[in-house]
């Protein structure tokens, strides 16, 4: 997969892309992930890529030109035409784990990371295909977000983990928190492994670990726990054990 990032601090992205996970996703040519800078797209000699606001108003607005320059040059370096250019901004949809999943499938996506105070709305209209926020808070700037998505896309992108097990279990893939974990050692201070995983009896820990990520799901994020992602037999457990089955 292909992944292209447009943004004013190229520097930014050194550390985390080259660490853990996404940089063997690269290592192993399953990532190719290439870093832009908007002020190369630039024409003055102070490489300008904001301005004032028209209507007045705070703060400084990215303009349009060098990121329609930066994307349509890298579109025809590549032959690329339906690419999916997504804007980070907090005005964007949710993102989310099953976003992720969806992206991972794509051979190629383009991420816009905006600054200032915002950018300009032709970009939005005009070219972004997709506007994504990854919360609802605003960060000074798309690149700490685009590093937020692009981490949660790779590790998804087919033969990156280990096993498909390894992302199927974790928290959000089936529309629950994950259970809880163990390692050793068996006793810590007195806090004990609980001693159904320590059984061998593997259908029995199966069992457990789903209820143990039901009852967190119901605890932490009730929300989560839409229709469907439970079984008529789990809804029957969770009214017996008191909790709401939505
Ligand atoms: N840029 C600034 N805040 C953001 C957010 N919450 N999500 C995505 N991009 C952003």
């Amino acid at each position: 997969m292909r992944i292209d990032i447009l943004c004013l601090f190229p520097e930014v992205f050194a550390s985390p892309l080259n660490q853990s996970i996404v940089k063997r996703a690269t290592e192993r040519g399953l990532a190719n992930i290439v870093i832009h800078d908007i002020r190369d797209y630039t024409h003055d000699k102070h490489r300008t890529a904001d301005d004032y606001p028209y209507g007045g108003g705070p703060g400084m607005v990215l303009k349009p030109e060098p990121i329609f320059e930066a994307v349509e040059a890298i579109k025809q370096q590549l032959g690329a035409c339906e690419v999916p250019v997504i804007l980070l901004t907090p005005q964007g949809r949710l993102f989310s784990q099953s976003l992720a999943q969806e992206l991972a499938l794509q051979p190629h996506i383009m991420l816009i990371c905006g600054h200032y105070e915002g950018l300009d709305e032709r970009v939005c209209e005009h070219l972004a295909t997709d506007e994504i926020s990854i919360g609802d808070y605003v960060l000074s700037g798309g690149e700490l977000a685009a590093l937020v998505a692009v981490d949660a896309i790779v590790r998804l992108i087919p033969g990156v983990l280990g096993s498909e097990f390894s992302a199927n279990s974790d928290s959000h893939s089936n529309g629950l928190l994950e259970y809880p974990q163990y390692t050793r050692p068996q006793t810590y201070r007195d806090w004990s492994v609980p001693s159904i995983l320590l059984s061998g009896n593997h259908s029995e820990i199966a069992q457990w670990r789903r209820r143990q990520a039901i009852l967190r799901t119901a605890k932490r994020r009730p929300d989560l726990l839409k229709k469907g992602s439970l079984c008529d037999e789990e809804r029957k457990w969770m009214s017996e054990n008191l909790l709401d089955p939505r």
